[in-house]
């Protein structure tokens, strides 16, 4: 994983959180934090039927094991409120981008933390010469998140149709958004 100095937040609503790597001890935690967004759901793609384990969660955070993978989370008083992942493409003609993956727990939404988290990470890619471009995707009913990547300078550039299948039997389309940093 890519090294990065801890760092302590203010954020507009007077809280205060810590940003650092993702370890392997933290996966108990991070399961804690996506079961918390499952309650709501917004945004999620998993559900409570796809019984995530802490051991899953472990996988995830060991897979960010280049030196241009990252896993950040942001903590208050020892819990996970956020998280942003980048992993960069494997292939080594794809090499030069690579995929963001975020998420902000209930309660912390509308703090600023997500802004915080993207612009760290947006950062450490202008950062790194062999990072071309930064993609992800995004379930186009998710607003939110739409709107904070346009505002840090992400384009649509693609849609898989009826990607999801809710439980009511509606589909919801996946939105792909990229940005060129260099
Ligand atoms: C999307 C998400 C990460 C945003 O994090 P956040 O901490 O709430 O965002 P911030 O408070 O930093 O707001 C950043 C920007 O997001 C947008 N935004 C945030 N909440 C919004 C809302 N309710 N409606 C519309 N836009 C919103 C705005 O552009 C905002 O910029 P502004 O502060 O200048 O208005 C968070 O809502 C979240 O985790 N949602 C659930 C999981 C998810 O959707 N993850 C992304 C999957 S692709």
């Amino acid at each position: 994983m890519a090294e990065f100095d801890i760092q302590t937040v203010g954020l507009k609503d007077g809280r205060t959180i810590v940003i650092r790597s993702a370890r392997d001890e933290d996966a108990e935690g991070v399961l804690q934090a996506i079961k918390l967004s499952m309650v709501d759901g917004q945004g999620m793609i998993l559900t409570a039927e796809d019984n995530v384990t802490a051991d899953d969660v472990k996988t995830w955070i060991k897979a960010h094991n280049g030196p241009k993978d990252v896993m950040l989370l942001a903590e208050h008083d020892g819990i996970v409120v956020g998280s942003i992942e980048f992993r960069i493409a494997k292939p080594r003609r794809c090499a030069h981008w690579g995929t963001i993956s975020m998420a902000v727990s209930p309660g912390w939404r509308g703090s600023g933390l997500g802004n915080t988290l993207l612009a760290r990470l947006l950062d450490w890619a202008i950062s790194v010469p062999e990072i071309t471009k930064v993609i992800l995707a995004v379930r186009a009913d998710n607003a939110p998140a739409i709107a904070l990547y346009k505002k840090h300078g992400f384009v649509l550039c693609g849609c898989d149709k009826a990607y999801l299948k809710l439980s009511d039997g509606s589909f919801v389309d996946d939105l792909r958004m990229e940005r060129f940093i260099r």
